[in-house]
């Protein structure tokens, strides 16, 4: 049987140290938000691991609900083009709503749901996102919670997928440089 792990060069965060930031931000966001009912938003698929655990962090009424979009580009790489392919299931009107993102590499994903949240008339929006690539610092949006910075090289794991594999991985790690040559994932 392979293994997910076998495929794995090297580990960037491991799943203690994920667990034990996220709970940073929890804390971080329930004093922020006292007093308030924030909505998160989680962006499908790849943020599903890191909403779970985050929101289970934050000690207020929250309510969770998923977007998903498709930015077109390569498996590895965005071109910032981005189409609504399932939308929020309830209107935000007057909502604290907190944008929940797995990774922000060029931020062009997020700058497009951000900008479209906005013209539904919020009481707010914010951004929470477990990953920040370096070079996303110049072309993204400002991000309001961050977990970590990472170098600009390509993730997987806790939620982080390479053609839809390794995203039950509880660590962010790289891959080994023959699974992309592969070119595709033995299923
Ligand atoms: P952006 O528009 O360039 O910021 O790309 C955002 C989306 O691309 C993320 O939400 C991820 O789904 C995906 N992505 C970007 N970098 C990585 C990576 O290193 N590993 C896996 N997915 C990534
Ligand atoms: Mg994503």
């Amino acid at each position: 049987m392979r293994n997910l792990n076998d495929d794995v060069a090297e580990i960037l965060i491991g799943a203690d140290d994920l667990q034990d930031r996220i709970a940073e931000l929890g804390r971080q966001i329930t004093r922020d938000y006292a007093g308030k009912q924030p909505l998160l938003v989680g962006v499908l698929k790849g943020a599903v691991v890191f909403m779970v655990d985050l929101s289970r962090r934050i000690d207020l009424p929250v309510e969770i609900d998923f977007m998903a979009v498709s930015s077109y580009g390569s498996s590895t790489q965005s071109l910032g083009v981005v189409r609504i392919l399932k939308d929020l299931d309830q209107g935000i009107d007057r909502r604290d709503v907190l944008v929940v993102e797995d990774i922000v590499d060029t931020g062009l994903t997020l700058r497009y749901i951000v900008d479209n949240l906005r013209d539904r008339s919020p009481a707010s929006v914010r951004i929470c996102a477990l990953l920040q690539k370096r070079k996303a610092r110049e072309t993204g949006p400002p991000i309001d919670y961050l977990g970590f910075e990472i170098p600009d090289r390509f993730v997987v794991g806790y939620g982080l997928d390479y053609a839809e594999h390794y995203r039950n991985l509880p660590y962010v790690g790289v891959l080994r440089p023959e699974i992309y040559q592969i070119g595709q994932v033995e299923k």
